[in-house]
């Protein structure tokens, strides 16, 4: 583990460097979309301290884990206090995971949990609507699903958040990943040559592609709020990101943080 600062109050980000042992290979990009695997880790985990608070010694659930982009960077972050679960759906991410995570950090453990996502495992078991995740009640201090409801459907939505919810510590922290359709994405979108465009409506959600509608999904954000009031949580800030047209400064999906009180 990192050698971090003894004081949780003045937590050290890991460099880059400390990191570079840790990159899986690049045929597993389809569960981080290519591109700079450390640099979009490092930046979500300042997000997270900034945004939520997070400190070294703290237990973190990550839902849809992926290839772990964000448990490289929490390696150099979260020290022998801390500990971090992650699930997700499509085992090769997650076997990568635990052949080169678990063995040198133990307390990062890895689950895979055969839910049904039409495009990452279209002969899941269990709907995600349905679905309860593995850990007790209020185990956490921080749930993060980063492009994670940007490929699930409304319902699936609905019960991942009380499940969220559930899991959460009073005071623990949300921080999830959307595309929130507003005014202002709506004005934009027509004009973006950037993807997704989310040109199907279905009500308060929006599908990039009809037959494959996991494929990329947005949500009106005045759907998103109500669900996540609805499951006992509190936005605390909503950050837009650049994938309707906004510039970008650092982020494509919008960031909501949200609170159990
Ligand atoms: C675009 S990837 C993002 C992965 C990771 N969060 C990251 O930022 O690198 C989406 C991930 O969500 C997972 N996923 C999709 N539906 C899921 C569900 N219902 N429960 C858990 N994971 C899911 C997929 O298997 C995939 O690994």
């Amino acid at each position: 583990m990192q050698a971090m600062s003894l004081i949780d109050d003045a937590p050290t980000l890991p460099t880059r460097a400390a990191l570079a042992d840790r990159v899986p290979p690049p045929d597993l990009a389809i569960q981080f979309g290519g591109g700079d695997f450390l640099g979009v880790g490092l930046k979500t985990l300042k997000r997270l301290v900034a945004d939520c608070g997070l400190t070294p010694s703290q237990r973190v659930l990550d839902v849809g884990s992926g290839a772990g982009r964000l448990a490289v960077a929490l390696t150099g972050y979260l020290d022998g206090r801390g500990s971090y679960e992650g699930f997700d759906t499509y085992p090769f991410g997650l076997d990568w995971c635990r052949e080169n995570l678990t063995p040198r950090f133990p307390n990062f453990t890895f689950r895979r949990a055969d839910v049904l996502n039409r495009l990452y495992n279209p002969n899941g078991a269990v709907h995600a609507k349905d679905f309860v995740f593995p850990y007790p009640d209020a185990d956490f201090d921080l749930v993060v699903l980063n492009s994670v409801f940007t490929h699930m459907l409304p319902e699936d939505v609905v019960g991942y958040l009380t499940q969220i919810a559930r899991v959460l510590k009073p005071g623990g922290h949300a921080f999830i990943t959307f595309y929130l359709l507003n005014d202002a994405a709506r004005a934009l979108l027509p004009a973006s040559t950037g993807y997704p465009r989310l040109g199907h409506r279905y009500g308060a959600f929006y599908v990039e592609n009809p037959a494959d509608p996991e494929e990329a999904v947005g949500y009106e954000e005045t759907f998103a709020r109500h669900a996540i009031a609805a499951a006992g949580l509190d936005i605390t800030s909503i950050t837009p990101g650049s994938w309707c047209g906004r510039p970008y400064e650092g982020y494509v999906q919008d960031m909501v943080v949200a609170r159990k009180g």
